[in-house]
């Protein structure tokens, strides 16, 4: 693993810096694979990166956009992942429609829905069972208590190893989530961490000794290049471990 840790000015400086760095690891891709896939974070941060990517002249269809994690919501619901990012970036773009997949929210049984969503990462990578496809880029950003993706502090979610994905759970509520191991597998994974209020779990996910299980960001370890992309408010105060 490869880790950078940049503080940038402010959150647009932080979205810049994010931009290049997706756009540098689609170049690669492309060119090496002919094919880029990213799958993307929730939440509030992301939002302007998915705007600014609205903006791009890309070779849509050799891009393939899943997601790390999902609210158990109809797409149309305000809290959705893919919602918010379908208003704010592909809905923007001529992606072929088949080369967006989102995670499945329809069925009774949240569990069906993560299998369902392994069984398109396998389709989608031409892999079997048990193997675990390398992604070319995970965004991420963590919650004041430490989680990242749906993965949350001392939930099942968290010893889950034998799976692509599985069903999170934040206060009682389900979510569908990548597992730590298949976001360990990428290539390039960023973290965007933007506002003070993520200064206290920061410090927890960098200390040399801390619990996994109560800040689940800490098992983000990816074999390849680890970016942590942090706005002055969240880390003008850390002290990143080695
Ligand atoms: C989600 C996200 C989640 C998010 C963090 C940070 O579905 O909510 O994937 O892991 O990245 O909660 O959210 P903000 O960017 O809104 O602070």
């Amino acid at each position: 693993m490869t880790q950078h840790v940049e503080v940038l000015t402010d959150k647009s400086a932080l979205v810049e810096r994010a931009l290049e760095i997706v756009l540098e690891q689609a170049q690669i891709a492309i060119a090496e694979r002919g094919l880029f896939t990213i799958a993307l974070a929730g939440g509030s941060t992301p939002k302007p990166l998915y705007e600014a990517l609205a903006q791009q002249d890309l070779p849509w269809n050799q891009i393939q956009v899943l997601w790390g994690d999902e609210r158990y919501v109809p797409p149309d619901h305000p809290d959705s992942n893919e919602g918010m990012a379908r208003r704010a970036w592909l809905e923007h773009v001529p992606i072929p429609a088949a080369n967006i997949h989102p995670m499945p929210t329809d069925e009774a049984e949240p569990s069906r829905a993560a299998e369902r969503y392994e069984q398109m990462l396998q389709q989608l990578f031409g892999i079997s069972f048990g193997s675990f496809p390398k992604l070319d880029v995970v965004l991420l950003g963590i919650g004041d208590d430490g989680h990242t993706a749906s993965l949350f502090p001392q939930t099942e979610a968290l010893q889950v190893t034998d799976r692509l994905v599985t069903v999170g759970n934040k206060d009682g509520q389900p979510r569908i989530t990548f597992t730590a191991p298949l976001i360990n597998q990428a290539r390039c994974v960023i973290f965007m961490v933007a506002g003070a209020s993520k200064r206290a779990a920061l410090a927890e996910i960098f200390a040399v000794e801390a619990d996994d299980m109560s800040y689940p960001a800490r098992l983000i370890r990816p074999d390849g290049a680890l970016w942590w992309l942090l706005d002055q408010a969240a880390g003008e105060k850390l002290a990143p471990r080695a």
